[in-house]
């Protein structure tokens, strides 16, 4: 008989959108739940005291009163900015230039490159992210380094290699052919391999050429399973920069869309300036936008309307940004989330911020088939919430006159202390030291 591990708590269950469906139909908490996990799977769930008569022999582990919710799954990351996260004072271009490129640079070296994977890995997981979806640098080696330390740690992940042939230094400029081919090795070496897809991702329209756009989309169009990620719209001198780049564009997403850059696979990070053609190409095509709010006002973007978005029924993920976004942590990420929402005019609930950070992500990049709720036949990657972490979230939470009461304090001021324990594919977390370096 395989072996049967039984997690009692309070269950974090969703079982629709309720960025488009009102949350209370389709989100519930559990107080008394279990998840029973087999083989990597979780194979049941539902109450505590039903699941623990039907499996007399699984081992239990007991978490009380904390919240199980599945890993969150960062759907936009830059792993290779994990050493220059909160560096001070520049705006996009500057903040590329100045502190991104030079960090960049130093991937050539795969020791380094591994070090810099096994560095973020560990932080992610400490605060509960159990998958990310990142750009590596141009260096091949910077993806054989993620995925290498991804699949060590049994994490399922999504990343690719950065594709720039122009407006970069020296040194961090590849070529229409070269991204073209490297791309493909490195799709045809990672793509379904363990846990590990591989996305396709020329950085953003400034630092490609045309030919270099079309070299992508058209290995996109050889391999339609994979996601294409880029950026979109992020901040207003971008977007100049953009017109000036592609003058026969009727938009920013025109650059893309003309070298066969939209599908429904495409996951764009950003999308805060959008124009209404914009918006309505996304959803018709059914592409992904996601949601970076902490990168968003740091690096002094703008404020992403993610309720007008929802509703026209457009796949949202969140997301760290990783080091342009100011945290490791997607319940940091969640109050940032919070905070834009209000200052649009909208209070995203606490349930809706959760789901955004699981299934929403999750869904954007393709893998709610796999990953984002605890619904059995789902891999069993879990994340448990302490929620009385800090003196400060457990007086608060000890006054709640619901669950949600007792959640949010821990979205809004919680950090890598809220994390009880996560579980990745059924097996406990075990941290494992990151390289030196
Ligand atoms: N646009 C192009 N590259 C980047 C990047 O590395 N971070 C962010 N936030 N925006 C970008
Ligand atoms: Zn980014």
């Amino acid at each position: 008989m395989t072996q049967q591990t039984l997690l009692l708590g309070q269950t974090f269950e969703a079982r629709g959108n309720p960025m488009t469906t009102p949350w209370e139909e389709v989100i519930t908490v559990n107080s008394g739940g279990a998840v029973l996990i087999e083989a990597g799977r979780i194979s049941d769930l539902g109450d505590a005291r039903l699941l623990r008569r039907a499996y007399p022999d699984a081992t239990v582990h007991d978490y009380g009163h904390h919240l199980i919710c599945p890993g969150f799954v960062d759907a936009h990351v830059h792993y290779p900015q994990t050493a220059i996260i909160a560096s001070w004072g520049k705006q996009l271009i500057d903040w590329l230039n100045t502190y991104t490129f030079p960090e960049e640079m130093r991937l050539s070296d795969p020791a380094y490159a591994q070090a810099i994977a096994a560095r973020y890995l560990e932080l992610a997981l400490d605060h509960g992210t159990t998958t990310m979806c990142s750009y590596a640098t141009i260096h091949p080696g910077s993806v054989d380094a993620f995925f290498t330390a991804a699949g060590a740690r049994g994490l399922r992940t999504v990343a690719g290699k950065t594709c720039m042939d122009r407006n970069a230094p020296e040194g961090l400029r590849d070529t229409a052919q070269s991204a073209y081919d490297d791309s493909k090795t490195l799709l045809e070496r990672w793509h379904g391999q363990g846990r590990a897809s591989y996305a396709i991702t020329p950085r953003f329209s400034p630092t490609s050429t045309s030919e270099q756009l079309s070299a992508l989309g058209a290995l996109w169009a050889e391999h339609p399973d994979c996601l294409m990620q880029t950026h979109l719209s992020e901040q207003l001198p971008e977007i100049a920069w953009v017109r000036d780049l592609f003058p026969a564009a009727r938009d920013y997403l025109d650059t893309y869309e003309a070298h066969g850059m939209v599908g429904p696979r495409a996951v764009y990070g950003h999308a805060i300036h959008l124009e209404p053609r914009e918006k309505d190409r996304i959803a018709e095509a059914g592409a992904a936008l996601v949601h970076c709010p902490t990168s968003n006002t740091f690096i002094g973007s703008g404020l992403m309307d993610v309720a007008g978005l929802a509703a026209r029924r457009i796949p949202l993920g969140l997301a760290t940004d990783t080091g342009g976004g100011s945290s490791f942590s997607m319940l940091h990420t969640m109050a940032a989330a919070y905070e834009i929402a209000q200052l649009r005019g909208t209070a995203l609930h606490p349930a809706q911020l959760l789901w955004l950070a699981t299934a929403g992500s999750a869904r954007s990049l393709h893998l709610h088939g796999q990953i984002g709720t605890l619904v059995p036949g789902q891999e069993a990657d879990i994340t448990i919430l302490d929620l009385a972490s800090t003196p400060a979230i457990a007086q608060r939470s000890s006054a709640a006159n619901d669950i949600w009461e007792a959640v949010f304090p821990t979205i809004m001021m919680g950090d890598d202390r809220a994390i009880a324990d996560v579980w990745i594919k059924g097996a406990k977390r075990v941290a494992m030291e990151p390289a030196p370096g």
